[in-house]
């Protein structure tokens, strides 16, 4: 079908979802509901709806991503948070106390730290990313709970105060393998950095990186919290132990995510 005759005939709820369903998207009523009523005039609708159809992740053409019941802002070039990584979100949570640091590494949108800190008032959070489109984007996330971005190389960003003072260090860093970028759906591969997902040959690179320096900057009970592949699992729990930590795995079948907690022995 011609998407652009469609959007040429009089936009209707039906006629939104009929047009999105044509161009292959699974949840064609939801995003005509989502779009309809980000839209402020039928010419703003048939933009949104240009760009949606055109292969643009639903979330960038909205500008925002739900992530744990809440509206993170997302923009064009920034990854879009993915629901497996409430995992990292559970246990970040679970062991966060008031007053704690908290690092949100690789922070992207800066969703898990917004919505840790969200979640536990009272804590200090610093968020980290290369990319300047996604920092620009973490601060208008992150500055309104309270926390801290800062751009730059993985810890090279943080401040150096922070060293041996974190106690959840949290981190959903690249971990594709390079290969298998070209196998992924065509709304990651084609609308979200290349650096944003790809974690080298084995996909483990960041895993590597991430965890070499991490005693750096841990405080005493801190702890790492990345997340992996099911397959990766075992081989980051070998990386975390070469790298002096304790490791352990965690999964969660329903959000079908699996992450590596890490912590300096003597106080796992
Ligand atoms: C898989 S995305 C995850 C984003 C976010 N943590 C989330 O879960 O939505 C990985 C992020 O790592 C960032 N990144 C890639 N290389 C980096 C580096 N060397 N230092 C810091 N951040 C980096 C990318 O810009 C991207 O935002």
């Amino acid at each position: 079908m011609h998407i652009s005759e469609n959007i040429r005939a009089p936009l209707t709820a039906r006629t939104v979802a009929d047009t999105l369903r044509a161009a292959g998207c699974v949840f064609a009523e939801d995003e005509a509901r989502l779009l309809m009523s980000a839209a402020p005039t039928p010419a703003a609708l048939s933009d949104l709806l240009r760009r949606r159809t055109a292969g643009m992740p639903i979330e960038h053409v909205l500008g925002w991503a739900e992530f744990c019941g809440k509206r993170i802002d997302v923009e064009p070039g920034v990854f879009v948070p993915r629901r497996r990584t409430e995992l990292l979100v559970q246990e970040a949570v679970a062991m966060t106390r008031p007053g704690d640091i908290v690092v949100d590494l690789c922070c992207g949108s800066g969703a898990i730290g917004t919505v840790v800190s969200s979640a536990r008032p009272g804590i200090e959070l610093h968020a980290a990313d290369v990319d300047p489109v996604a920092v620009r984007c973490a601060r208008r996330n992150v500055e309104p709970v309270g926390g801290h971005v800062h751009e730059g190389d993985l810890f090279d960003a943080l401040p150096d105060e922070l060293r041996g003072c974190v106690d959840v260090l949290v981190a959903n860093v690249p971990y594709v393998p390079s290969h298998a970028i070209a196998l992924m759906p065509p709304e990651a591969r084609d609308h979200e950095p290349r650096a944003a997902l790809d974690g080298g040959p084995d996909g483990l690179d960041f895993h590597r990186a991430v965890a070499a320096h991490a005693h750096r900057w841990l405080s005493p009970g801190g702890h790492l919290l990345i997340e992996a592949g099911a397959h990766q699992a075992s081989t980051t729990v070998d990386i975390f132990t070469r790298a002096g930590l304790l490791a352990r795995v965690i999964r969660s079948d329903e959000l079908d995510a699996t992450a590596v907690v890490g912590a300096l022995p003597g106080v796992y």
